[in-house]
């Protein structure tokens, strides 16, 4: 190993220990099959979800999805109702990443999780899917992460900082020294109310609240991207 590199280790250790990553929209690109099991539920209540919409819904916990859509179509439903609903849309989305295999890892998260180890980073999953398991594993992305922190474990959904404070904890490292990688405003907001950076995924204006923003993984240089 060159000495520069072993230099730069150094410091990167000084000064973070974690990277945390959301895994929809970050590590693979589940929001098109969620898309599709929301606009099969809408079926049941002659309501046709939008692009637009979807987006709004990134990073947003099943039942709450649920109710902005019954909101957005002017729909009363019961808890009983809603709660068919819910299983309804979770059987329908099992089913479309039934077939998920490891090229539905987006471009470049592989090559970034190999330099994130090797800069002696831990790394953990902070997601708001109850589902994340079952997709790290047929993506064979569980291999990677040394905590896994999803749905179930959390109480309080994203912009809440519930999911990342509980997985510094279980790193074992103060939030100071956490990154998080986020695809969603709210889970930019999450992650500075954990006290910690925040590096978006996507469009700048969206994620304007993040300490920096990139468009993707691909191409991206861990050693200069960390440094803050
Ligand atoms: C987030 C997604 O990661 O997880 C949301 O961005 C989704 O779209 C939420 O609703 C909950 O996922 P699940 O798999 O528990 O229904
Ligand atoms: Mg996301």
């Amino acid at each position: 190993m060159g000495i520069q590199l072993e230099k730069k280790q150094k410091i990167h250790r000084m000064v973070h220990k974690a990277c945390l990553f959301d895994l929809d929209g970050v590590l693979v690109d589940t929001a098109i099959y969620h898309f599709q099991a929301w606009k099969n539920l809408g079926k049941n209540f002659d309501y046709e979800l939008s692009e637009e919409q979807n987006e709004e819904l990134k990073g947003v916990s099943r039942v709450a999805s649920l109710d902005r859509i019954l909101f957005w179509a002017n729909k009363e439903a019961s808890q009983a109702e809603k709660n068919a609903w819910l299983i309804e849309k979770n059987e329908n989305y099992l089913a479309l990443i039934s077939h998920m295999n490891p090229s539905e890892i987006l471009p470049g998260v592989l090559d970034f999780l190999k330099q994130v180890k090797e800069l002696g980073y831990l790394i953990a999953l902070g997601s708001a899917s109850k589902n994340a398991e079952i997709i790290l594993q047929k993506t064979g992305l569980i291999s990677w992460f040394d905590a896994i922190i999803d749905g179930n474990h959390v109480q309080k959904s994203k912009p809440d900082p519930e999911v990342f404070l509980k997985g510094a904890e279980a790193l074992k490292v103060s939030p100071e020294a956490c990154i998080v990688f986020e695809d969603a405003s709210a889970g930019v907001e999450a992650a500075k109310r954990a006290g910690m950076k925040a590096i978006g995924i996507g469009d700048p204006i969206v994620l304007e609240e993040a300490d920096k923003v990139i468009p993707s993984f691909s191409g991206v240089q861990a050693v200069n991207l960390l440094l803050f």
